[in-house]
């Protein structure tokens, strides 16, 4: 099934609101989830609906949340999301960075109690649209083991940066700090294949080949991915005051409460350094140096973070709009909110 950008929007905002989301929750959440699967971000964008509006509807998300912004400093603040979903909680942040960048140059905005935030690169694309240079991290469910271990204790917590150029290009570099996602595990369970040996491990901490013996995910490049990792959750999660580590709460596990998840936007304005116009340019040659550099054998072309995604968004509408799974689409069309495929799920359970 494929659908224009409108009409796919449309759905997910209407089945969000069936759900009990109110319409300007609603109509940020929808606007990212299409904007992941348009750029080919499949893992974040429709196939999340079901569980979004299960934890919805079992009340795991605020749905009139009262929101408290706490300025700590010329440019650092905290939000307190009260545990609303987070796509709009993310967004609120970014707002307030942007607006508090613009005023006194940098911004570190800490969001606390809100749930998953889906594709974080939404959010520093927004700063770098209006000429400003963005970090951010965010924790999520502890599913990798720290670099040697045998247990869990990080989750794939992701990185994302964004800087404009003086064209309409636009930097922007968003990824998890683990080798794979664990969609890409069950994926291979579900076709009985078995999974490259860098991808995860078993109970004893060592690789696995068989996706049914999976205990953990693993960090990208050993110990210097899990630095990454930590990273990102002390300053997502020790920094805003939430919980951290393996006390982040798993996405499946109960959807009745609220997540209590935390992220971090570090927003700059280029004008304070060498300057924005020179900071622009600079970036445009950056991009051309790269587009320029010889592609290894094999490699069609050298791109820039987030190049290859502006050509696939053009490519899905040539090929008549965004592609979504059949089933998905009945359901977003029927009147069932869920049929409890989430709730108390273990992490690991497909
Ligand atoms: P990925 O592996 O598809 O891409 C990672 C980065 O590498 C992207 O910025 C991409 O532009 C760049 N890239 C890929 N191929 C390239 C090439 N040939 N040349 C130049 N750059 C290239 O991303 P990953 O790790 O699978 O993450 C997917 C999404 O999942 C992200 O949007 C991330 O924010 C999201 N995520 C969200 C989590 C949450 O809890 N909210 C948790 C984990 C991931």
């Amino acid at each position: 099934m494929k659908l224009s950008r409108n009409e796919l929007k449309k759905l997910m905002k209407n089945k969000l609101m069936q759900a009990g989301l109110h319409e300007e929750d609603a109509e940020i959440t929808s606007e990212i989830m299409t904007w992941s699967d348009e750029r080919g971000l499949h893992s974040h964008g429709t196939v999340r609906m079901e569980y979004y509006c299960e934890r919805i509807f079992k009340g795991g998300i605020t749905l009139e949340p009262v929101y408290t912004y706490k300025e700590t400093g010329p440019c650092s603040a905290i939000l307190d999301g009260d545990n609303g979903i987070g796509y709009a909680v993310a967004t609120k942040g970014m707002e307030y960075a942007i607006e508090m960048a613009k005023k006194n140059g940098v911004a570190i905005v800490g969001m606390a109690n809100m749930s998953h935030s889906g594709a974080i690169g939404y959010y520093t694309e927004m700063a770098a649209k209006q000429d400003l240079l963005a970090i951010s991290f965010c924790q999520s469910d502890p599913m990798a083991v720290p670099y040697g271990g045998t247990e869990p204790y990080y989750g794939t917590n992701p990185i994302s940066f964004a800087a404009p150029t003086a064209d309409e290009r636009l930097v922007l570099f968003d990824m998890a700090t683990t080798v794979q996602a664990w969609g890409k595990i069950l994926d291979k369970r579900s076709r009985h294949e078995t999974i490259p040996a860098d991808w995860a491990v078993g109970k004893d901490g060592l690789p696995v080949t068989d996706p049914d013996l999976v205990n953990a995910l693993v960090p990208i490049a050993g110990a210097k991915g899990y630095g990454l990792m930590m990273m990102v959750d002390i300053f997502s999660g020790v920094l805003t005051g939430v919980p951290f580590g393996k006390h982040v709460s798993s996405m499946y596990y109960d959807c009745s409460k609220g997540r209590e998840l935390g992220q971090m936007h570090i927003v700059m304005d280029p004008a304070r350094f060498c300057g924005l116009e020179q900071f622009k340019e600079r970036m445009s040659q950056v991009c051309d140096e790269i587009n320029a550099i010889k592609p290894a054998h094999g490699f069609d072309k050298v791109y820039w973070p987030g190049e290859r995604a502006v050509e696939r968004i053009r490519k899905q509408y040539e090929m008549g709009g965004i592609e979504v799974v059949d089933e998905i689409y009945e359901y977003m069309k029927s009147d069932d909110i869920h049929f409890d495929r989430y709730d108390h799920k273990n992490r690991f359970a497909d």
